[in-house]
């Protein structure tokens, strides 16, 4: 329902008014949630698999067409796929890829660490090559990216486990608690630090980065989240260094949401990756 939901706000429409070309291609297909409880530590790993395959094909096809594909989803494992496809386009091109990771949670657990099975809870670290094969490898071999390319901005659910490992990988992350005493136009800069004109930027945007008072369209709500304005802040911060290549927008989930103002909210934001801005600038 997420990608209906964004379809309603006018995602297209609001950048079609920024001048660009939008195609909509449309859903993908693949197999229904079958709603069980995790094997091995997985819940639908078969499902996600091939739910994964088919999003990393699109995203490959659409960057070979030269276009800036934004992957809708849906449930934020789909990052595996969608970021698999970005790796291996900026490995043939000789680009350096950089990851945004927009996010409450670090989305690092494996099999044997995870609180849920929930594979959107590991795509961070299926795409540094900690997982099963066929998510690691989807691409061919693993990792497909290294834990340097990695920003997460906005963490502030991280589970016990995966606390330990993300300290182990060295990802780089931006938390709330950083962000508070830092404020959030330091840590963005820091976070883009490094951005240059050979730079392929990827924003992975799970909308329950926001905070829940102004995001509440999601599954895994955290108290705490960046306000409004923050929000923009980091849009606009990261449409200012330019080079954005690729997005996904993941996790909105309209039954939990205020007549779609999760969905418009996250237009709005899309708007200003994409360079809306005030009266301050063009
Ligand atoms: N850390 C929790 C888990 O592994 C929640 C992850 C939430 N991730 C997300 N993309 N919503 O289950
Ligand atoms: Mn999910
Ligand atoms: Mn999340
Ligand atoms: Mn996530």
């Amino acid at each position: 329902m997420g990608p209906e939901a964004l379809r309603v706000a006018g995602l297209a429409e609001a950048l079609r008014e920024r001048g660009l070309t939008v195609i909509d291609r449309g859903n993908l297909s693949g197999p229904v949630n079958p709603w069980l409880p995790p094997v091995d530590g997985y819940r639908h790993i078969d499902e996600v698999v091939h739910w994964n395959r088919v999003t990393m094909d699109a995203v490959y096809l659409s960057l070979g067409r030269g276009e800036l594909p934004i992957l809708l989803g849906g449930d934020h494992c789909l990052g595996i796929g969608s970021i698999t496809a970005v790796a291996r386009y900026c490995r043939e091109k000789g680009k350096t890829l950089r990851v945004l990771w927009l996010d409450a949670h670090a989305d690092f657990n494996t099999h044997e660490v995870t609180p849920s099975g929930n594979v959107h809870g590991m795509p961070v670290s299926c795409l540094c090559g900690l997982g099963p094969k066929a998510l690691t490898e989807l691409g061919g071999s693993a990792p497909a990216v290294r834990p340097e390319a990695f920003r997460q901005i906005g963490i502030r659910s991280v589970d016990a486990g995966e606390k330990k490992l993300v300290k182990e990988y060295g990802l780089d992350i931006y938390d709330m608690r950083y962000i508070d005493e830092i404020g959030m136009k330091k840590a963005m800069e820091e976070a883009l630090e490094g951005v240059d004109d050979n730079t392929h930027l990827h924003v992975s945007f799970d909308v329950d980065f926001l905070d829940p008072a102004i995001a509440p369209g999601v599954g895994t709500t955290v108290p705490g989240g960046p306000n409004y304005r923050e929000a923009q802040l980091v849009m606009e911060m990261i449409a200012d260094a330019g080079h954005v290549g690729s997005i996904d927008i993941v996790e909105l989930n309209p039954a939990f949401d205020e007549h779609n103002k999760t969905a418009q909210l996250a237009v709005d934001l899309v708007e200003s990756l994409f360079g809306k801005s005030t009266l301050m600038r063009d």
